[in-house]
């Protein structure tokens, strides 16, 4: 079978409008000048979605709530840290298709104040409707999620829990969806990609992309990411264990090992949602030259990733390399000190 039908044999709610747009960097080429190598950069546009400001997670709750709405669900809870998209999105996704929402949301990262407890994620996601239960430092979100489904199941409703960041084999086979996707619109603009690279935080982006290109046949190795919150080899284990657990839903041999799987730790720097200079440059590159935002967790680090991957030779000379813009700039508010304090540059 292939890997397209194999999708469309699971269950899947509409979220997106259609394929996202691949695009061109031709100012960050530019501003790249000789040590661009000659490399094509192209940005494929997952930030570019109507629903809930858009991003890579809404890929994976195309599934989720296909699973959902199987298990007969009114209620979808979501966990993730305070300023998580994904967390966003279910709660846009929920208001969107009747169903209520609750987010588990855990102080994962070692911030606080105004702006990171108010603005952002954590303001969208009371605008869509969500009932919040904020965790102090060091609580259990995941643990707490299946109590409150419990609760809600002995008072009549059935909950749905999609755990942090939607990175389960079920929600990582929207990027499986996406690698098919990429390969037709590499077919369209005849172009082969020689990389296609995203962050990796749950792992679910890479897993299903990764999970995607086996099942088309392709070289998984092409997927590469950058880690933003796991060193590089746990990140590696848990993309393939939850790359295998896809394909064997697709009904494709789990035949995925660590080789297959292409994580640097380059950028995380000192951890999750802590930002580092290279971050702050990379999304202040992308904004003052090509207009488009990255966000301060996962894309800044990604791009700061494949700039200095670039720089360093690391591509060769005239390889088209695919960005995979992840969406997540409501993240920027919550972190608008980092870039209006001591590391501001004024753009060239
Ligand atoms: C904007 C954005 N990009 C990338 C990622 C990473 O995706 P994953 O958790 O599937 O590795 C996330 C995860 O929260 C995200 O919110």
């Amino acid at each position: 079978m292939s890997l397209a039908q194999a999708l469309s044999l699971l269950p899947r709610r509409d979220l997106l409008e259609g394929p996202t747009p691949i695009q061109r960097l031709h100012r960050i080429e530019d501003a790249m000048g000789l040590s661009s190598n000659g490399i094509r950069i192209y940005a494929k546009r997952d930030d570019l979605m109507s629903l809930g400001g858009g991003g890579n997670k809404l890929r994976k709750l195309e599934f989720l709530f296909g699973d959902a709405e199987m298990a007969g669900a009114d209620t979808i809870i979501a966990t993730g840290g305070r300023q998580s998209n994904f967390t966003r999105l279910a709660a846009a996704a929920a208001a969107r298709l009747g169903m209520a929402c609750e987010l588990v949301l855990a102080r994962m990262v070692p911030r606080g104040g105004g702006e990171y407890d108010r603005n952002g994620n954590v303001l969208l996601d009371d605008l869509f409707g969500a009932r919040i239960h904020d965790l102090p430092a060091g609580g259990d979100s995941t643990g707490f999620a299946q109590k409150r489904a419990e609760e809600l199941r002995l008072a009549g409703h059935i909950a749905y829990v999609a755990t942090l960041g939607g990175s389960s084999p079920v929600g990582s086979l929207g990027y499986a969806a996406c690698a098919l996707e990429i390969q037709a619109q590499s077919h369209d603009l005849d172009m082969d990609f020689a990389a296609v690279v995203v962050p990796n935080g749950s792992s679910g982006t890479q897993a299903g992309l990764v999970a995607g290109y086996r099942a088309l046949g392709l070289d998984t190795t092409r997927v590469r990411s950058h880690s933003v919150l796991a060193p590089a080899a746990s990140a590696v284990s848990a993309t393939v264990e939850m790359a295998n657990g896809a394909l064997t839903l697709l009904g494709f041999e789990a035949s995925l090992r660590w080789d297959d799987v292409q994580v640097s730790g380059d950028q995380l720097g000192p951890g999750y949602g802590v930002p580092t200079s290279a971050m702050v440059e990379a999304v202040r590159l992308m904004a003052s030259r090509e207009g488009l935002l990255l966000d301060p967790v996962y894309g800044g680090k990604a791009f700061a990733g494949l700039l200095a991957d670039i720089s360093a030779g690391r591509y060769a000379a005239g390889d088209n390399v695919l960005f995979i813009m992840t969406g997540g700039s409501p993240g920027l508010y919550a972190y608008a000190s980092d870039f209006l304090g001591a590391n501001r540059k004024d753009p060239t």
